[in-house]
Formats: C-alpha cells, structure tokens, sequence
C-alpha cells in the first residue's frame, strides 16, 4: 500500500528518490520521506505529513543528497498520519534507516525487547520497532553482512513485509526484503534502484527483476546478489517492461479521474485486442480442465464484475455453480474448491493483498486459475496459471474508473466462453464490446445531463441504488463510488428487497438510484420505481431503450442510454455512474483522484 523507493549510485540521487516516488504518490499520501547518507557517520532524514508536494517543500528550505538513499510515500496502519510516523525511521545513532510496506504483527513482542535495552520510541509505527531492532544487532555484529542482516530480520519478525535498509557503515549498499508486498530491482552500471512498482524503474530501464516471496536484495552501483531469507544465492524473475509508459499528465483534464473516465472507451477496445490475442490460448484453457464450479475473486469494484458475471452465468443458463467471492473473506470462510474448479482472478493493480492470499488457498486445493490483470508483472499476473492483460493502460486516479469497465467485461468474456468455447462465441462478444464503446462515447458527450443529476443529489447525505439481475452488479458499483468519490453515503439493493425493511428510510426527496439495463427484470424493478416515487423519494433513472419512455421518464430523472441488450446495457451504466460521483465530488469538494484514507493499490491484508 505504502510506495518504497531505493538508489545507489556513482552519482547523487536525491532527485532519483523524488522521481520514483511521483510514480508511487498513488499508493499512499498521508506522508512521504527520504533519507540520504551524504558522507561522516549519520544518515540524514527528511519527512513530511501529507502528499508528496509537502516533501519537496521541506527539502526546497533544507536540502539533503547523497549517493545513497531510500524513500517512501505512507498510507497509515499504525499510527496516525503525522510527521513522526512518517518513513523513514532512522535509529538512535543516525546509523541506519528504514522504510518498509506492510504490518509487522508481532511489533509488540519487538517493543518489549527495544524498551528493555533502553530505547525510546519517538513514532507510534510497526516499522521504528524494526529499526531498533536491526541497530541493536548491528551494535553487536558491526560487520554483518547483507545476508546475515536479512537472515536476523526474517527470524525476528512475523507479518507482510517490503522492507528496506539503509546504514551508514556500509552506504553505497542498500538492502531490500520481500515477503507478501511487491518489490522490484534494476542494476545497471553506476545505479542501481529498488521500488514496489516496475513504473518507476522503467526509467533507467525495461528489463526488471521482481523479487519472490522470501527473497532479498542488496544493491550496490556495481552490482546485486539476491539470495533468500537464509542467504542462499537465489534468482529473482526478470520481467521486459514493454508497455508504454504512461506519462502522469492529466492532459488538460482538471483530474486524473475525469480523464481515465474519457479512456474508457479506447480501454475498452484495447481490451478486446488483448483478449483477441490470447484468444487460442483462452479457449485451449477452458477446454483442458473438466470445469465442476467458477468462482470470480476480486475485491471492491473488481468483486462486482464477478458479480456480474456470476449472474450472467445464470442468464446463460450455465449447468455448473458460478459464485463471486470477495478476497478478504476467501481464506477464512473458502467454498469447497477441488480440481474442477476453475478460478477466474480479476485485479487492476495485481497485488491486492487479499486477492493474493484468495488465489494462493485456491491453488493450493487443486484449482486452476485464470486471471485479468491491469499491471503487468505484478504478482497476480505472475501468480495465475494463465493471465490476460486487461490493456486498460496505466489508472493514477484511486478511484478505479476504466479498468473496471474492462474488469467488468472480462468475467462476461469467461461465461460466454464457458457457455460455448468456439470462435462465434469470442466473435459475439467483441462485437458486443465494442458497441458498448461507443455507447460509452455517447454517454461521456452527455456528460452535463450528468452533472446536472450531480447538482440535484451534492446537498444529500444518503441514498439507495437498486438495480435487479445485472443491475445490480451497477448498482454496487454505484454505491461505492459515491461514498469513495464524493463521500456521500450510498446503499445498493436489490430492488425486490428495499420492501423488505430498508423502505422505512426513505425520506422526501432522498436520491435513489435505479438501473434498467436487464431487461429479464425490467418490469419488477419498473414497480420498484414506482414503490419509492410513492413514498417521496427521488428516483434517478438509467434506462437502456430503443427509444426513451416517456411512462418511466414520467417517475423520475431520467437518463437513456442505448439498448446493447444484456450484459452490455448493465454495463454502459457504469459510466454513468463514474460521471455523477465525478461530479458530486467536484461539488462537494472532495480530493476526487486521492480521496481521504484510501490508496489504490491495497497491498495489506
Ligand atoms: C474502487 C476501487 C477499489 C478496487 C479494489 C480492488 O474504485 O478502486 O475498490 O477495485 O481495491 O483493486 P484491484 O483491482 O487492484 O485488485
């Protein structure tokens, strides 16, 4: 979650640190750090509470370089955002400093023992505790080695873990140790780097080495070893970083998510280059297990696309269990998984911690697993026994907005193929998906028929989204963009259940919102509508018709997009969605590309 960068070089790096870490600023922005060693006994520590403009304010006033450093952007855990949780951690003695990405679970034990040696803890983290820790044993073994040091950490510490090390006593050497969170290396002659994402490394080059679970790295401007916990020598995976980079613009848009949302469309034909061009290998995928049970595993808006495409598996009338499965309660509470299950992974970032832990149980029971990752050579993608590249192209909002379109359309993509693996089937399904682009095209050229409904609901502070069927895979994803884009509370529900109970809630005026894009159930939720109009509430209405009805359009606010038929109606709507939390956000004056508490990339469990 929290983003790690490390140079070392021939050369100062002070500036190195500052450029990856701009790559990283997604990953977490409660605080961001560096520290450099620039010569004599100390390293030198800047930090700062908040995003990473604030560090480079301190650094303006009170400037730090040197040949060696490390850096860190933080997203909170332990300890509140603040200039003193803030990493790196440096030790009493100034002799070693530390940045790490994880939870320690055992840093209490750790505390028990700092204390005792008479150590004062100045921060309220996990991550001080390791810095005493390794500089109580360096006081006794000044010479360690890299491999002895990582050798004492590993035995030291329980959790997930990216960390790492930086000393005085050996500064053009920078140690890195990986377990459950990302990390990644280049070496080249003069530099060598460390980051938790291949992003920020592509700049000095494309060829990446990835660090394993229980592998570690010391870098040096001459060279590497990578060895494990035990410092036995070890291969790391090189991965060819051939993908664009992105540049982080926002290319005249006022904000990354207003721009991702117009990407939309142009993700979603990539998708279908891509799907296209694992073609074979997709159907020879499906057609070599004897597929007993599906399960979609994803978390957050990546979970309702399993949503959707657990419920358009019934549509289709698929003769075996298709569930969607949120990762964080995978491990603890799994459906029966054997091998003939057939696990359909989908991530946008390829680390979300619980999605890993999901995908290893599963493997371990025998299941197949196939995945749709955005970011290359992430874990998931290397994890999975096959993976497609969801080709929506770098997302910096946190907000996740066009990689879920194709998120969305991937778990179609696997349920037509399951239904019925041949050509026509994959043919159908492009087609589909590309109308549905253009559809998405029209929807964003309506976009102040959208920010209009945004001006009718900013004043709220709650509301429902229903939807039946499919829709209600939109209606989720309603919901939770609201609350994360704009901060307004928001419910989703099945239409059918809302008389259940949660009916009492319904105030006059309150917004709710309805989607019309299944047609197997648009008569049911068309009574719904009617339910809630007669207690007072405002309906907003996103139908998917030929032609706009003038009866629904007579219940509500009413917004038509075209008729695609299902699953891709349903998912038009999502755009729609995007839009107006968009807009609500702007009109609540919410930090819409990095709303609070949250990072994009959830690399903890
Ligand atoms: C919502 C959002 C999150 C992610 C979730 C999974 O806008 O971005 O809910 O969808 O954290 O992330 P990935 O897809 O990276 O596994």
């Amino acid at each position: 979650m929290c983003g790690i960068v490390a140079a070392t070089a021939t050369r100062n790096i002070g500036g190195d640190l500052i450029r990856m870490l701009r790559c990283l600023d997604y990953r977490g922005y409660d605080s961001a750090g560096i520290s450099t060693f620039s010569g004599g006994n100390a390293i030198e520590v800047r930090k700062k509470q908040g995003p990473l403009a604030g560090l480079e304010e301190v650094l303006g006033e009170s400037p730090i370089d040197g040949h060696a450093g490390i850096g860190h952007t933080r997203w909170a855990t332990h300890g509140v955002p603040s200039d003193e949780n803030a990493h790196p951690h440096l030790s009493e003695d100034c002799g070693v400093s530390i940045v790490h990405n994880g939870i320690i679970e055992n840093y209490r034990e750790l505390i028990t023992e700092i204390e005792a040696a008479g150590i004062k803890r100045v921060s309220e983290t996990d991550t001080e505790v390791l810095v005493h820790t390794i500089s109580l044993f360096l006081a006794k073994n000044g010479d360690a080695t890299a491999q002895q040091i990582v050798w004492y950490l590993s035995q030291k510490i329980r959790g997930a873990f990216a960390i790492v090390i930086q000393r005085a006593n050996k500064p053009e050497e920078i140690i890195g140790m990986r377990y459950q969170c990302p990390m990644n290396f280049v070496s080249l002659s003069g530099i060598a780097a460390i980051s938790s994402d291949i992003s920020s490394l592509i700049e000095y080059s494309r060829d990446i080495e990835v660090l394993k679970d229980g592998q570690a790295v010391a870098i040096t401007p001459n060279g590497h070893a990578v060895f494990d916990f035990n410092g036995t020598p070890s291969e790391s995976v090189k991965v060819h970083a051939d993908w664009p980079i992105d540049k982080v613009a926002k290319d005249g848009f006022d904000h990354f998510l207003r721009k991702e949302i117009s990407q939309e469309p142009e993700a979603l034909r990539a998708l279908v280059k891509s799907a296209r061009s694992s073609a074979d290998e997709l159907h020879a995928f499906i057609a070599a297990q004897d597929i007993k049970k599906v399960i979609f595993l994803a978390c957050g808006s990546a979970a309702f696309a399993g949503t959707l495409g657990s419920f358009y598996a019934r549509h289709k009338k698929l003769p075996i269990d298709v569930l969607s499965e949120i990762g964080s309660e995978f491990r603890y509470l799994p459906p029966y998984v054997d091998d003939k299950t057939l696990m359909v992974a989908v991530s946008q970032s390829g680390e979300t911690a619980d999605s890993i832990g999901a995908i290893e149980h599963a493997k371990s029971q025998g299941a197949r697993v196939l995945s749709f990752v955005n970011v290359v050579g992430s874990t998931i993608d290397r994890l999975c026994d096959m993976s497609v590249r969801l080709a929506a192209g770098p997302e910096v909002a946190v907000p996740s907005s066009k990689a879920v379109i194709n998120q969305f359309m991937a778990t179609t993509l696997v349920v037509e193929l399951l239904a019925d693996n041949s050509e026509a089937s994959f043919d159908a399904w492009e087609k589909g998906c590309l109308a549905l682009a253009d559809t998405i095209e029209n929807i964003i050229a309506r976009e102040d028929e959208i920010a209009d409904f945004a001006a009718k609901i900013a004043g709220h502070q709650s509301s429902f989204a229903l939807g039946r069927g499919l829709d209600f895979a939109s209606a989720l994803e309603m919901a939770l963009k609201l609350k994360e884009t704009a901060y307004l509370h928001c419910e989703p529900m099945f239409a059918g259940e809302f008389k259940h109970g949660s009916l009492s809630l319904v105030e006059y005026g309150m917004p709710i919102f309805c989607f019309l894009g299944d047609p197997a159930v648009r008569h049911k939720s068309i009574t719904a509508i009617e339910e809630i109009k007669a207690r007072g509430a405002h309906p907003f209405i996103f139908d998917a018709q030929d032609r706009d009805d003038p009866d629904v359009a007579a219940l509500g606010h009413y917004f038509n997009a075209a008729n695609l038929g299902p699953p891709y109606s349903s998912v038009a709507h999502l755009t729609v969605a995007h839009l107006l939390s968009y807009h609500a956000g702007l009109l609540r004056n919410t930090d819409v590309d990095r709303p609070r508490n949250l990072a994009k990339s959830v690399t903890v469990e």
